[in-house]
């Protein structure tokens, strides 16, 4: 029996994980950082909840010692994140942007992962199969954002595409600490969800199709990795 925790898992790609990974046998907390709208996706899907507000060491230590209590966690998903958009939709360019914007994605997009793997690397530890997922971005990827043929190159902000930069280093930092897990980070795909206005071209469930994949990553399996549904993507 496999135990999932998914942070920011109440919407959007979260969510339809949580319900390909329950529907696969997994047993899933939905990680919510508000109960009410928690509540209201875990019944719908036949999830766990957990109130887990990945910006509060509080919170983060006491969903870890209710999961620990019921138990354990085999594989945690590093779902929950924010992109910083202006009123009408638009990013804010490079000159627009101050250190404090910067802050608040780091906020929840870094030093959240930082603090829940914090708080859950001793409860992974005691699994057979552990695995981690963190949710990253292609516009994370220095490769992509810097070639003028790609579509990342068009995008113009600083604060989202530097914290999806640095996942990518944790992944990496993480899974050479870490050899017995696998640790992999993920580029979903550009997908319309309440972080991007619903701008994007894909659905969730397209997006949540690599997500689930490398759930299910075998003991033999990759880590310290970046895939997107065709396979590895260049850091
Ligand atoms: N959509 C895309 O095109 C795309 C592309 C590449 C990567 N991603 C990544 O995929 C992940 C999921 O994004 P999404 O598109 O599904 O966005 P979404 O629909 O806006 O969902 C984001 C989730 O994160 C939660 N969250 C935000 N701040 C949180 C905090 N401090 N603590 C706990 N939960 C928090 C939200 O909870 P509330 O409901 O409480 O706000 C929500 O459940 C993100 O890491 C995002 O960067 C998305």
């Amino acid at each position: 029996m496999t135990t999932t925790l998914i942070t920011g898992a109440n919407k959007g790609i979260g969510l339809e994980t949580a319900r390909r990974l329950i529907a696969a046998g997994h047993t899933v907390y939905i990680g919510a950082r508000d109960l009410e709208r928690g509540r209201r996706a875990a019944e719908q899907i036949g999830g766990r909840l957990v109130q887990l507000d990945v910006t509060d060491d509080a919170s983060v230590a006491a969903a870890a010692k209710t999961i620990e209590a019921d138990g354990g966690v085999d594989v945690l998903i590093n779902n929950a994140g924010i992109e910083t958009r202006g009123p009408d939709n638009n990013v804010p360019g490079a000159g627009e942007t101050t250190g404090e914007m910067i802050r608040e994605v780091f906020d929840t997009n870094v030093f959240g992962v930082v603090r829940v793997m914090h708080a859950f690397l001793p409860l992974l530890a005691r699994s057979t199969a552990p695995v981690v997922v963190n949710l990253g971005s292609g516009l994370g990827s220095l490769t992509a954002v810097s070639a003028p043929d790609s579509p990342a190159h068009a995008y113009p902000g600083l604060a989202y595409p530097t914290s999806k930069t640095a996942v990518n280093m944790l992944t990496v930092q993480y899974a050479k600490a870490f050899p017995a897990m696998r640790i992999n980070v993920v580029e979903p795909g550009y997908t319309a969800t309440d972080l991007n206005g619903h701008s994007g071209h894909q659905t969730v469930e397209q997006a949540a199709e690599i997500v689930v994949r490398m759930a299910q990553t075998p003991p033999d399996g990759p880590t310290g990795s970046y895939f997107d549904i065709s396979g590895p993507l260049p850091w």
